[in-house]
């Protein structure tokens, strides 16, 4: 048997949702549904605003523009992500700083955050890893403590609560991914969410060459102006149309990962070398976009598992590498700061395949294939 990382969920209607564009003949770039996705996925989140764009990455430059971040600026971020968290600040010339993580969520610890706190520190950017929920909580309370900006990576964690609060709506705004392995998916895409009504129109301003349309744009008769530079950082209507399709059915496919991660844990429940991503009480309400074990014993251990996985036809992946050890950070002088928790979870973790419609099958060969192992 051969399980993949992942798998992509899809049905008839995303099929339908393309198809209806494509047939329309109309308005392939910026049709209606741009304007009804970013409608739903606001009201989704109970949030005010929220601007489409081609991936999260571009949404999270967006927002760096929007805010106004400059050169001498420092930004706190996690190691422990994927390196577009990292990056935002460089787009604009700021300086990330990076903070250790917490051993359970694996999200910012606000203690290690709130020593990294200098007086050019103009925001704090944790990220919900794997769909589980940060202390995004305590870490807002101490953005607004010292006046600084919290701004949510929530690219892995749709759906995901804390509280009966969504994930995406604590901070002063949030970016989203919709890449081919999160909780919904455009093949590539993403937005930003907001209830700053500024940061909106700069953001859209920002994704849209700066460009500002007057009048129904569909009707024809429209003035435009070019009021600041910027790019093309738009979705298109296709994929805003199959976007739409998947948010029905988030509810769905965020139970369907729940059960296969909940099986999963259950199986490993008797293997003292490894943890499963628990969520610390019943106020983290975890979506799963990844399942990521921790091999107590070490790297060694955590490798020679990644390669009996492989011989047994299973993927599995380290997500992630601490980003201020790579070279783009080495350069810049990063990789000497000390990260202790970040380091050790890092040569611990192992992503292994967890998506919604996995089969009881493979579900079953992936769990005795672990428990072999060890
Ligand atoms: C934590 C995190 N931030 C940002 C991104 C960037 O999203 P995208 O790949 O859509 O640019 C990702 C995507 O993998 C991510 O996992």
């Amino acid at each position: 048997m051969e399980i993949p990382l992942f798998k992509i969920h899809w049905n008839e209607d995303d099929i339908d949702a393309v198809n209806r564009i494509i047939r329309s003949g109309l308005y392939w770039c910026m049709g209606r549904d741009i304007e009804e996705f970013e409608q739903e996925i606001a009201a989704y989140l109970g949030s005010d605003y929220c601007v489409l764009l081609n991936s999260g990455g571009s949404a999270l430059q967006a927002l760096m523009v929007a805010y106004n971040f400059q050169k001498g600026d420092e930004i706190i971020v996690p190691s422990f992500t994927f390196i577009a968290s990292a990056y935002a600040p460089l787009y604009v010339g700021a300086r990330p700083v990076f903070a250790d993580i917490e051993e359970d969520t694996y999200g910012l610890d606000p203690e290690d955050v709130k020593r990294k706190i200098t007086n050019k520190t103009k925001a704090i950017l944790p990220v919900h890893y794997g769909g589980m929920p940060c202390r995004v909580d305590i870490l807002n309370e101490l953005a607004e403590d010292y006046g600084l900006l919290l701004i949510e990576d929530a690219a892995e964690a749709l759906g995901a609560k804390l509280g009966a609060k969504a994930i995406g709506t604590f901070g002063h705004s949030s970016i989203f991914s919709f890449c081919q392995n999160k909780v919904i998916t455009t093949s590539e895409g993403g937005c930003l969410v907001t209830n700053d009504s500024t940061i909106n129109e700069k953001a859209r301003l920002f994704r849209s060459y700066g460009r500002v349309i007057t009048g129904d744009y569909f009707a024809g008769g429209t003035d435009l102006d070019y009021v600041e530079s910027g790019f093309n950082l738009r979705m298109s209507t296709l994929l805003a149309s199959l976007g739409r399709s998947q948010l029905k059915r988030i509810n769905d496919l965020i139970v369907m990962r729940q059960k296969n991660a909940h099986f999963l844990i259950e199986k490993f429940n008797d293997l003292d070398e490894i943890s499963c991503p628990m969520p610390p009480n019943k106020d983290f309400f975890s979506v799963y976009q990844m399942f990521t074990l921790r091999v107590r014993t070490g790297q060694k251990k955590r490798d020679a598992l990644m390669k009996h996985l492989s011989d047994k036809g299973i993927s599995s992946k380290v997500y992630f590498d601490p980003v201020h050890q790579y070279s783009v950070f080495r350069k810049l002088g990063h990789h000497t700061i000390q990260l202790p928790v970040t380091e050790r979870v890092a040569s611990e973790v192992l992503t292994i395949p967890m998506y919604p419609h996995m089969t009881k099958e493979e579900l079953e060969y992936l769990s005795t294939s672990i428990i072999e192992f060890f």
